[in-house]
């Protein structure tokens, strides 16, 4: 198939793009560069420099569109809440008009846990309630909500994933923020020597060890869904999967794999509760499996901390 991967320099797209490439698709990445790489757009992917709301002669002769490009730093969606809905909704909605301006009738859109806000079960389902609890989640929520309705009117086929905590590394393709809020990448970065030590954010929430719980997904078997979503978009239909491992891991469990993986002592200093933080998020990830078969490969935390480990420290 002919894609225009949005966001295909960032972290996951670059990961979506390189699967893709290498699947034998013929790859267009259209990234603004403003938090992406260049040096991340797989070898064998054309590459352009241009925003979402410029996409629209990048289209002509697309099949799909798998659409990752976004604001996505929960903290600064709550600071630049204007940033976050011009980007992620404004923009979203220009790149799908210019879509049906084009012909293009299939998406894979990139959303997130964070549409679920504080939940009120474990595991979420998609069918649980939709609570945001910031403007990052809010937006990715209003897109799969303006998905689910132009899919009904425009013959539009979509797919939304709701990544829960993605890490891990695809070969040289790793987490590479310029500002870094994200756990594991910051835990390995006191075992290059680039941090100090790590801050747990609050030691006195309701689960086993006090530290929050997430669910921990590998880049690689995250990238795998969209091409499972890829091949089914039905025309008319929007679909939308929970994807992560099934198991919560603690702060601390996560920094003691970091340990056992690096062979470095990480200190880490307790501090505040980071606000906005809910104390458990863990996935069903049970619909895609049994809709698009989608499997984990990769659901140990060790190998997900290896792989991204082994890419930081130029050993991939
Ligand atoms: N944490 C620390 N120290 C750090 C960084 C994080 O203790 O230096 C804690 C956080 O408080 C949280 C856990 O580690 O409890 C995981 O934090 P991350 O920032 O790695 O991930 P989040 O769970 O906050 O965020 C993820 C995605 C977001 C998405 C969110 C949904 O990265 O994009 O899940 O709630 F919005």
């Amino acid at each position: 198939m002919r894609l225009l991967v949005t966001g295909g320099a960032g972290y996951v797209g670059s990961v979506v793009a390189a699967q893709l490439v290498e699947a034998g698709h013929e790859v267009t990445v259209l990234d603004d560069l403003s938090t992406g790489h260049q040096d991340a757009v797989p070898e064998g992917a054309r590459f352009v420099q241009k925003c979402i709301t410029e996409a629209r002669d990048e289209l002509d002769g697309m099949d799909a569109v798998l659409h990752f490009a976004a604001k996505s730093l929960v903290g600064e969606s709550v600071a630049e809440p204007g940033l976050y809905w011009s980007n992620n909704l404004g923009g979203t909605l220009a790149l799908l008009d210019a879509m049906r301006e084009r012909g293009v009738g299939r998406i894979v859109f990139s959303s997130t846990a964070a549409t679920y806000g504080e939940p009120e079960r474990s595991p979420i389902e998609e069918s649980d309630p939709t609570r945001p609890t910031n403007p990052y989640g809010a937006t990715k929520l209003a897109v799969d909500t303006a998905l689910t309705a132009f899919a009904r009117v425009r013959e539009l086929g979509a797919v939304s994933l709701r990544y829960f905590n993605v890490a891990g590394a695809y070969g040289r393709y790793r987490e590479r923020h310029m500002v870094e809020t994200h756990l594991i990448p910051n835990v390995l970065k006191v075992a290059t020597g680039e941090r100090e030590s790590v801050s747990v954010f609050g030691t006195d929430y309701p689960t086993a060890d006090g530290t929050c719980v997430r669910d921990y997904i590998h880049v690689s078997d995250l990238a795998r869904a969209h091409l499972l979503a890829l091949a089914a978009i039905e025309p008319g239909e929007h679909r939308i999967y929970n994807l992560g491992s099934g198991t919560g891991f603690s702060v601390q469990e996560v920094i003691s794999v970091c340990r056992e993986v690096t062979g470095h002592e990480i200190p880490a200093v307790v501090g505040e509760r980071r606000p906005g933080d809910p104390a458990v998020l863990v996935a069903s990830s049970a619909r895609i499996e049994r809709e698009l078969g989608w499997k984990a490969e990769r659901p140990a935390l060790r190998d997900i901390v290896s792989d991204a480990w082994q890419a930081l420290s130029g050993k991939a």
